[in-house]
């Protein structure tokens, strides 16, 4: 069934220290709604992460991977490492990965596939600039964003993806996509998947948006049939603001 999702990206935020804290002020607060809860710190963070949430309903999650499995790829981190740690589940083709790491939608349908064959979910992003908006091209460049990385999936595979919205120009800047807008790129979203997987799998994938979702906006951004959950940085960073994000269901 497809299940709604509230996922914090911390981003390069919180050390060791810092992580212990926010995961206690995480503690302190209550869910009322049945989203799933993830958390993401950076990689070095994931063990203490890990330890100090293992009584709290939150999943803690990796932000990136790379494909292969072990090798000459100094500075980075394979799927099955982060298993050996219990990490299930991995972000893959955040904006700024693509922006500031160049990473392509084909080195993203490897890192898809090397998450899925270690038995991990995936949190896919993907989400058109400024110019593509503006161009009215911002359907064309998610339709091939979701196609080159994620179409040569079977079927079953489906079952371990979550889609992430994330349209570049309402991250980080306080602008986020109107609820009408959100709803209508979903939607759109959900066709390209019905195209080739069918109706059945395509209403059955969970697809999150991302883009300045605040306390104040949550609520509305939910409300919209084909929006599943959040995925979420800034306001991720305060216990506060994330659960009441988390309850906005
Ligand atoms: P933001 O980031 O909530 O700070 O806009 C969202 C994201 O990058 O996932």
């Amino acid at each position: 069934m497809r299940k709604q999702i509230v996922a914090g990206n911390w981003k390069m935020n919180n050390d060791l220290a810092e992580t212990r804290a926010l995961i206690s002020d995480l503690a302190k607060q209550s869910k009322i709604s049945n989203a799933e809860v993830m958390i993401a710190p950076t990689f070095v963070c994931l063990g203490t992460a890990l330890k100090h949430s293992s009584n709290l309903d939150v999943e803690v999650v990796a932000q990136n991977m790379h494909y292969a499995t072990n090798g000459a790829f100094t500075g980075e981190v394979s799927a099955s490492m982060l298993r050996s740690l219990g990490v299930q589940t991995v972000i893959l083709g955040h904006s700024e990965r693509r922006a500031y790491f160049n990473e392509k939608d084909n080195d993203l349908a490897k890192k898809v596939d090397a998450a899925l064959s270690n038995n991990m979910r995936v949190i896919f992003c993907f989400g058109e600039e400024l110019a593509d908006r503006k161009s009215g091209n911002h359907e064309k460049v998610v339709e091939s964003q979701i196609k080159n990385a994620l179409f040569h999936l079977s079927d079953d595979a489906w079952e371990s993806v979550v889609l992430a919205y994330e349209p570049v120009w309402a991250i980080g800047t306080g602008e986020t996509a109107t609820p009408e807008q959100a709803q209508e790129m979903h939607a759109f979203i959900r066709s390209v998947l019905a195209s080739k997987y069918g109706n059945d799998i395509s209403s059955e994938v969970s697809i999150l948006y991302g883009g300045s979702v605040k306390p104040n906006n949550a609520k509305e951004i939910f409300s919209k049939p084909d929006v599943d959950g959040g995925l979420i940085g800034g306001a991720s960073l305060n216990a506060e603001d994330f659960y009441a994000i988390v309850n906005a269901f």
